[in-house]
């Protein structure tokens, strides 16, 4: 069973295909994968529904609909969030900034914290999980990913409030008082579509393009929010493309309002987040 489950996702050019054959299997039998696996291996059978159920989510996967779509979940920063259409599948390299995120937040009081760009809520539920003492506050636009950020906080009981709107005018009440402003904008260059299916045609557009030839059109946008939203001393964090590792800095730079402005990898070694420090 895993084994023609791994040929089929191969044929589709899956990437990961036999974890993903295990995942879903996994999901199906409604156990742990190295349990499904055990159970494969030792010629354990399907039951009816759990094989037809099984058998259909492998044809979709075949079809590139996201891994996470079809399971209803993604882990991000030892999290278990729920996810779905509507909403951006949280990446593991945006951990790099939840990483760098905990490390401005630690040691503050009761730190105020503000995402921007929440998605799912990803980032904002990892920074309240890690910080329990931060007040956070997330700003999603879409009304659809806006509901899973809602659901979000209630599947993980985390405290966050999670605002619907547009994130460049967000915070009117906390202008010059936040702490620490994250913000894995839309970046992708206009005209750059994805390659991954699961990307193009799943991810919701407003959450890929940046707005301009270079991608940076928002992510500056946003960036400039931030300034009006953090106190002198505050932190600004700001996932980017690989290929904006020097870009963005340079536009933080020409506004003239930040000081130490500096670029961090991600754990494969590619440039992913710029950190800037409100003057
Ligand atoms: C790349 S996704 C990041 C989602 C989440 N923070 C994460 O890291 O998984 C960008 C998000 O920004 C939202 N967005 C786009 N324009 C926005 C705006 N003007 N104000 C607030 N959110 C916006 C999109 O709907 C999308 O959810």
């Amino acid at each position: 069973m895993l084994r023609e489950a791994t040929r089929v996702l191969q044929t589709a050019e899956v990437p990961s295909p036999r974890v993903d054959a295990e995942i879903l299997l996994a999901h199906v039998v409604g156990v742990a994968r190295p349990e499904v696996v055990r159970r494969a291996l030792l010629g354990q059978p399907l039951d009816e529904a759990e094989h037809t159920a099984y058998l259909g989510l492998v044809d979709e996967r075949a079809a590139r609909v996201p891994l996470q779509h079809l399971t209803g979940a993604a882990s991000f920063a030892g999290l278990d969030l729920a996810v779905g259409p509507g909403v951006f599948v949280p990446r593991p390299e945006t951990e790099t900034l939840v990483e760098l995120a905990v490390e401005a937040a630690t040691g503050l009081d009761d730190a105020m914290v503000v995402d921007l760009c929440s998605g799912s809520g990803a980032i904002a539920l990892a920074v309240k999980h890690r910080v329990p003492s931060a007040q956070v506050v997330g700003v999603e636009v879409s009304p659809e990913a806006h509901a899973w950020a809602l659901h979000n906080a209630l599947r993980t009981g985390l405290d966050v409030e999670m605002r619907q709107g547009d994130a460049r005018a967000a915070g009117e009440e906390l202008l010059g008082r936040v702490d620490l402003v994250t913000c894995n904008p839309p970046y992708i260059p206009l005209g750059a579509v994805p390659v991954d299916p699961e990307v193009r045609d799943h991810d919701p557009q407003v959450a890929l393009y940046g707005g301009s030839d270079d991608g940076l059109h928002l992510p500056i946008a946003m960036a400039a929010r931030a300034s009006q939203l953090l106190r002198p001393g505050g932190v600004l964090l700001v996932e980017h493309a690989d290929t904006q590792g020097e870009t963005l800095p340079a536009a933080l730079d020409a506004q003239r309002v930040w000081r130490e402005v500096t670029d961090h990898a991600d754990l494969t070694g590619r440039p992913r987040v710029t950190r800037a420090v409100r003057r």
